[in-house]
């Protein structure tokens, strides 16, 4: 079995590839553009193995795209590559159009002819599993509503329209042309390696480092945390397992305001690093309240209740044994860090500057 990852190098992609080459005995090909968030050192403890390969292509080239489908022949497509980061939607919109809609579009069209081409069990197997997110519904008001299958679509930001936009794509070409798709719309991840510019590694980072803790608007906003194996597995298993065409809600059934969490990491840190910035007494002392994000989205919940029922999946951390294994990966993977930050002086900044 050769199962095909786009974004293999950002932070799910990363993790499910770890998850194939450490748990399993199929082959991946990494497919990634290596952008700002695209960082190989998260594949250091999976990449010497036979099974695993590299391939640095833009989903939008549709020439280097045909190339290496015909050369790997995978059964199974991944897709994660993305423009992720909602901040940086509302700064610079044209990369998310490019990457997430015609990158998607340039994809489906590229699996569409590989796939008319195979022939008999190869062809009977293929699959194209399109990774989205929670945030294509839109925003949650009452404490007692959570995204199931059939909420509707209302993106509130570029990113998330971005991705919308790319999730009814997936369904045309399965409705039109009938290839074999599956959606996932999973909440927030949390976990090792991801970059630096998401609420909990800019919380844990720029605590121990001693800086302000941002927080926008009142903190109030409620996400719903997922650690990101139980992610990456789950991802592995809808791939194989799940029927063609079907859609599934991902979450961890871990609802927490930004306060809480910025405050749950403070309190973790007062104790794993007693001996912090010299300035403050206790982390919660530079927590600051900043503007708030334009659109800001109130608050996402899953209802995960399909994927448990039809394919068994729920998640095996909780969110106080994730967020210490997380907490515990940041200290003491300062290095990753520091060639991530080397690495990125030479791309230059693509969060400078506004952009129409
Ligand atoms: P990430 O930003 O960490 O990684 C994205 C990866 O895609 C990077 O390795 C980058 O180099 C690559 N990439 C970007 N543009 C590309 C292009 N044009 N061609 C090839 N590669 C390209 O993102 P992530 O957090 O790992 O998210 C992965 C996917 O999961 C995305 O589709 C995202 O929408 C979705 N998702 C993320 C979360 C979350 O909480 N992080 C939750 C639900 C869904
Ligand atoms: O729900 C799934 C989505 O989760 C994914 O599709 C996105 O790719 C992923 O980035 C994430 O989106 P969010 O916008 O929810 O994640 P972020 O970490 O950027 O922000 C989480 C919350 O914390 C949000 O309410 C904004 C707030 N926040 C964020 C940052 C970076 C702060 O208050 N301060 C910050 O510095």
């Amino acid at each position: 079995m050769k199962i095909l990852v786009t974004g293999g190098a950002g932070f799910i992609g990363s993790a499910v590839i770890r998850e194939i080459i450490n748990n399993t005995d199929y082959s991946v090909i990494n497919i990634d553009k290596l952008t700002y968030a695209g960082n190989l050192n998260s594949l250091t403890s999976v990449d010497k193995d036979d099974r695993y390969s590299f391939e640095q292509i833009d989903i939008c080239e549709n020439i280097e795209i045909r190339s290496a489908l015909n050369f790997h022949k995978p059964d199974v497509i991944i897709h994660l590559a993305a423009e992720s980061h909602v901040d940086r939607s509302i700064d610079g919109p044209r990369e998310f159009i490019q990457t997430n809609i015609i990158g998607t579009f340039v994809l489906l069209q590229e699996a569409r002819l590989y796939w008319d081409n195979l022939r008999g069990v190869k062809k009977n197997n293929f699959r194209f599993h399109h990774v989205s997110t929670d945030e294509v519904f839109g925003d949650l008001m009452n404490s007692d509503e959570l995204f199931d299958e059939d909420s509707v679509y209302a993106p509130s930001s570029p990113y998330s329209a971005s991705k919308a936009s790319s999730d009814h794509l997936v369904r045309a070409w399965n409705r039109t042309f009938g290839l074999p798709t599956i959606i996932t719309n999973c909440s927030n991840n949390y976990g090792p390696h991801q970059y630096p510019e998401k609420l909990i590694p800019v919380v844990i980072l720029n605590a121990i480092a001693g800086k302000g803790i941002p927080i926008y608007g009142n903190g109030q906003q409620i996400r719903d945390w997922l650690y990101v194996e139980d992610h990456a597995k789950a991802l592995i298993k809808v791939a194989l397992e799940a029927e063609i065409g079907e859609t599934y809600n991902i979450g961890g059934h871990n609802e927490y305001s930004n306060i809480e969490i910025v405050e749950t990491i403070c309190s973790i840190l007062d104790k794993e690093v007693p001996d912090g910035p010299s300035q403050i007494n206790h982390y919660k002392e530079l927590i600051t309240f900043v503007e708030d994000r334009p659109g800001h989205d109130l608050r996402y919940a899953i209802d995960a209740s399909k994927i448990k029922n039809d394919l068994g999946w729920s998640p095996a951390e909780t969110f106080e044994s994730g967020i210490h294994k997380t907490i515990r990966w940041y200290i003491e993977n300062q290095d990753w860090l520091d060639k991530l930050q080397l690495r990125n002086q030479s791309i230059k900044k693509i969060y400078q500057g506004k952009e129409t």
